[in-house]
């Protein structure tokens, strides 16, 4: 059998012209369901998965408007094309403005309404991976992922929960791998404004000369690669959050711009002289000392009094290391799903020496190592041995003298330790190097190198 087109439900009263037009849609590969009136047409769209709604303007006494509300009430993204009798303005921007996607006029020409159909299913398609985007990501950044016992971040989740409930402007501040992202995006998803976008922008990645079109946008030939004109991330954030990450890297020339948006909600366009608006709520991020900077006048004092309303400071994972096993635990489940094995937990050893680290890179570098971890792992529980080398050599010098071959110096511990972890890798990666090396967390060169040095 022929592939499925698209799931259509034909909505219309007159019996011989719905089976004409659902035979015609059958025929051009679409599963058509059919219904004779609103009542009917309701009772399918609940059962069936259809995409598509065919439906006539007037179906006997009961409205085709009226059908194309209900329809989109049970299923938002469900696209209802309109079939009327009168070609008037008037019934199809009404139509549209109900929510269906595109009209045709009776007498049907079918090849133009398949053409219609086509599009129609396009644009289905679009919101349903609009809408799966959406509940991943709202998934994603849910509460529920946001982990800790410590008392510290108790109290950064009291001041994320009264961020979403503000629409004042926030200022994140913490080492690099702390959550600062992940708390902005907290923010914005339990907000008021969590159906608008979140669109979060790195300053430091965007070379300098580009920054303003980027937030800004710019008129065509406002600079000189300007060929078309460039929509800025204010006005693609209109209705949502903008999330400023590193906002300690912003030259004064863009800070004196973002202050006057702050305070007038208004922005120009790179190359314009027309103020534009738009309904944005700030979040700012960075790791740098903010006040370190503003007294060097290096950064605004006034921009950074209206960034500083919400102030959420994020401690490093090394002043909260109650927080660690239960991180664990959390990634070894979300890791063990994503890498499809059943890892149910980490053994004490391995835990302590994760205790026993600094962590510099914070709650991302438990992360990559807890990933790692549940790659290598054999068994159902970490062990020692999954863990990264770097770890391992950390610890291995803090039980010096304690540990049974503390005889042997460090070199050659750390020499067994990278072949007993490169042999492993390379086990895993059924030899593939590249692979290796990425489970290693080195460069592909540097693992031929020291496949070499070692003899493997
Ligand atoms: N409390 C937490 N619970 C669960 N996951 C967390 C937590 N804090 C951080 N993470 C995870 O750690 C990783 C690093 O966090 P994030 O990217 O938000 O850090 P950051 O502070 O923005 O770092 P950088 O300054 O380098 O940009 C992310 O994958 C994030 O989901
Ligand atoms: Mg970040």
């Amino acid at each position: 059998m022929a592939e499925i087109k698209g799931i259509v439900l034909v909505v219309e009263d007159d019996e011989m012209q719905r089976e004409l037009v659902s035979e015609n849609l059958r025929q051009a590969g679409y599963q058509v369901y059919e219904a004779a009136g609103t009542r009917e047409a309701l009772d399918l769209a609940n059962q069936q998965p259809v995409e598509i709604a065919v439906v006539d303007y007037k179906l006997g006494s009961e409205s085709g408007l009226e059908l194309i509300k209900e329809l989109k009430r049970i299923n938002p993204i469900i696209t209802p094309v309109m079939v009327t009798a009168f070609a008037s303005i008037e019934t199809a921007v009404e139509a549209i403005k109900q929510g269906a996607y595109d009209y045709v006029v009776k007498p049907v020409d079918f090849q133009k309404f398949l053409l219609i159909l086509e599009r129609a299913r396009e644009r289905f398609r679009l919101k349903r991976e609009v809408a799966e985007l959406r509940n991943r990501l709202e998934e994603k950044f849910s509460f529920k992922n946001f982990v800790f016992v410590s008392k510290a971040m108790e109290r950064v989740a009291s001041l994320i929960s009264r961020a979403a409930r503000s629409e004042a402007t926030a200022l994140i501040t913490g080492e690099t791998g702390t959550g600062k992202d992940l708390i902005a995006r907290l923010i914005h998803f339990s907000s008021s404004r969590s159906a608008g976008p979140f669109m979060a922008v790195n300053l430091p990645s965007i070379p300098e000369t580009l920054v303003e079109s980027e937030l800004f946008g710019a008129e065509k030939g406002a600079y000189t690669d300007a060929r078309e004109r460039k929509i800025g991330k204010f006005e693609a954030a209109d209705g949502g959050t903008l999330f400023l990450d590193e906002i300690g890297d912003l030259s004064p020339a863009v800070q004196v711009k973002l202050l006057r948006f702050l305070q007038d909600r208004e922005f120009y366009r790179l190359g314009s002289t027309k103020p534009l608006k738009a309904d944005v709520r700030i979040i700012a991020a960075t790791n740098r000392n903010l006040e370190k900077l503003v007294s060097e006048e290096k950064f605004r004092a006034d921009l950074y009094y209206r960034l500083n309303v919400i102030r959420i400071d994020v401690p490093p994972l090394r002043e909260r290391k109650e927080d660690i096993a239960l991180l664990v635990d959390h990634f070894i489940r979300e890791y063990s799903r994503r890498e499809k094995k059943n890892i149910r937990g980490i053994s004490a050893e391995a835990l302590d020496l994760l205790m026993k680290h600094d962590f510099p890179g914070n709650v991302r570098e438990l992360e990559n190592a807890v990933e790692r971890a549940v790659i290598f792992a054999e068994g159902e529980i970490i062990t020692r041995a999954d863990l990264p080398v770097f770890l391992e050599i950390k610890s291995e010098q803090q039980l010096a003298g304690q540990e049974r071959d503390s005889s042997k110096p460090l070199t050659d511990r750390v020499r067994e330790l990278e072949i007993r972890e490169i042999r492993r890798a390379l086990e895993k990666s059924g030899g593939v190097k590249s692979r290796a090396a990425r489970l290693l967390g080195i460069t592909e060169r540097m693992l031929s190198y020291k496949m070499k040095i070692y003899g493997l």
